[in-house]
């Protein structure tokens, strides 16, 4: 059986003092859930407050991008050892946003991904097609891609925390969700290529999360999908009450 993650991704969303606010009404909505595992992404400079907020609860704090050096002259990145020195513990890597918008390719996912495990982060890698791939029947060809090239030479060893999340770029922040049923296709497509890279005892063991437009109202029928293991949330994370909901689905 594989334990669901629920993950929350701020995006550029919130200030300290917000983040604070919003801990001290969302953890007392999900105190008794260990079910599941929960984990919130928000902003570099929330981190902190986050992570004060959030000590000695079920809920871990995951940061949104990291960089594949140690160190050294990479203005506005932030590495691994940063991240680990203030008790972050989870990565999103290779978000559809940083693909669209900031250049991220499928070889600079790999060189994350790879310092992300080296260093003992939990890597939430994204993947996920846009509508043109999708209507012109590219996805599962894009998928393949995607997973092949980020997890280019990474062992199975290494890759032991390795967290995929599928999030089809036509479903985010779109209110377009995936049904059920596309996104179960999709993951078994994920943990197919994934077990000829890893091999299949790996794959049966990866956690795939799924990401786009997932809201209270849909969470449940995503989850009961056996494919399904956990939601990358984006807009209904905001709010305490609304990813609370999505925790309990
Ligand atoms: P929305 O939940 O706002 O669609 O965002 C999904 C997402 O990109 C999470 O990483």
């Amino acid at each position: 059986m594989r334990k669901k993650l629920m993950a929350a991704n701020w995006k550029m969303y919130k200030t300290p003092d917000q983040t604070r606010d919003f801990f001290r009404n969302f953890l007392p909505l999900v105190s008794g859930q260990t079910r599941d595992e929960i984990v919130v992404c928000p902003p570099f400079l929330d981190l902190p407050a986050a992570i004060e907020s959030a000590k000695g609860s079920n809920v871990a704090i995951g940061a949104q991008n990291v960089h594949w050096k140690e160190e050294g002259a990479f203005t506005g990145e932030t590495s691994a050892a940063q991240l680990l020195a203030i008790g972050v513990t989870h990565v999103v890597v290779g978000h559809s946003e940083r693909r669209q918008y900031f250049g991220e390719t499928d070889d600079t996912v790999n060189l994350r991904l790879k310092t992300a495990l080296e260093a003992g982060l939990t890597p939430i890698c994204c993947v996920g097609e846009v509508l043109e791939e999708r209507e012109a029947g590219m996805t599962d060809d894009v998928l393949r891609r995607q997973c092949v090239r980020a997890f280019h030479a990474i062992s199975a060893k290494k890759a032991a925390k390795l967290v995929v999340a599928y999030e089809p770029v036509w479903a985010i922040g779109t209110g377009k969700t995936a049904t059920p049923e596309i996104a179960a296709e999709a993951h078994a497509v994920i943990r197919y290529e994934a077990g000829k890279i890893f091999g299949e005892e790996f794959a049966a063991q990866l956690r795939i999360l799924y990401g786009g437009s997932v809201k209270p109202e849909n969470a449940s029928a995503l989850m009961a999908q056996e494919e399904i293991d956990g939601a990358l949330v984006g807009g209904a994370s905001l709010d305490p009450k609304s990813l609370a909901a999505i925790v309990k689905y």
